[in-house]
């Protein structure tokens, strides 16, 4: 059998695609989502920006020895992730929050926790915020605490700004858009008694959560993107973040149907949603 070729041996360009798709595995392993071979251009794009002329042993090395936030494997990534999201995305979800979980959760007589995990720059966690105070109204109890993780540093940079275009707020009613948002004239802002309930934390869906004892966690439209090892893990540190009985909102596309020893489905109009089982 003929020897994989080693990296010296190859002509650059061939060299240069194959560092590339090294890039790409570590990637995968470490962040959880693999960019499709069709980004390898944008790949080797943010690559050549990154690396600043330096030879791709020094570069591998210093992306390999990365495994914290601010690292280099993270200034990459921070190129090939997709931000895409609005607020009141996936209407039916909110209205089981409001409608349906909330108002159980509210007899617990403790503060509540929700999560929005790959929330982006904040639309999504923004309108968790939204939905508890439509349903215990602004100053009402429980406590609503809500937590938005995401991974990009510059997409928490937008969130902790809470400022949105009107086209961000085209899923909310009216009356959604009052509660959540002042207008001024470069924007909507979101109103401090909604914003004072909600942080945003950088972190890696990869590592276990930094928050335990959740009481409704959103995962939409992130895991979509992840390797189904990956997935599964992210998803065990969800059952582990949970409290007993809590609720799992996944976007369209992903599932946790495979896993009933960890979530039991529930449908709600059209959609699945997920409660943790006890083990
Ligand atoms: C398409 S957005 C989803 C936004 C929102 N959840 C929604 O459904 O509208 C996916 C987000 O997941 C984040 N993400 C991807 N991989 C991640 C990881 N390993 N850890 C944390 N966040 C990650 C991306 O930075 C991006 O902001």
């Amino acid at each position: 059998m003929t020897p994989a070729p080693e990296i010296d041996d190859l002509q650059p360009a061939a060299a240069e695609a194959l560092f590339t798709e090294r890039v790409r595995t570590l990637v995968a392993e470490r962040c959880g989502f693999a960019p499709r071979p069709a980004a390898s251009p944008q790949l080797a794009a943010a690559l050549g920006r990154r690396r600043r002329g330096r030879s791709q042993e020094d570069y591998w090395e210093a992306l390999r020895a990365a495994d914290a936030a601010n690292s280099e494997l993270q200034l990459l990534v921070e190129d090939l992730l997709n931000h895409d999201t609005v607020c009141g995305r996936i209407p039916p979800h909110f209205e089981m929050l409001g409608r349906q979980v909330l108002p159980t959760l509210a007899q617990l007589d403790r503060p509540l926790r929700l999560a929005s995990l790959g929330c982006a720059t904040g639309e999504e966690a923004i309108t968790l915020a939204i939905t508890a105070a439509e349903t215990f109204g602004l100053h009402g109890a429980p406590a609503v605490e809500i937590v938005g993780l995401d991974l990009s540093s510059r997409a928490l940079g937008v969130a902790r700004v809470g400022r949105y275009r009107l086209s961000c707020l085209r899923e909310l009613s009216p009356a959604q858009r009052e509660l959540g948002f002042i207008r001024q004239t470069d924007g909507f802002h979101v109103r401090p008694e909604i914003a004072r309930r909600v942080r945003f934390l950088q972190h890696n869906l990869m590592q276990p959560l930094p928050l335990v004892g959740l009481d409704a966690v959103f995962c939409r439209n992130v895991l979509i993107y992840f390797n189904p090892d990956s997935a599964r893990q992210v998803l065990r540190h969800i059952w582990d973040a949970l409290a007993p009985g809590g609720w799992l909102f996944l976007g369209p596309s992903e599932s946790a149907l495979h896993l009933r020893e960890w979530f039991e489905p529930v449908p709600f109009a059209e959609t699945m949603v997920y409660r943790r089982r006890q083990p």
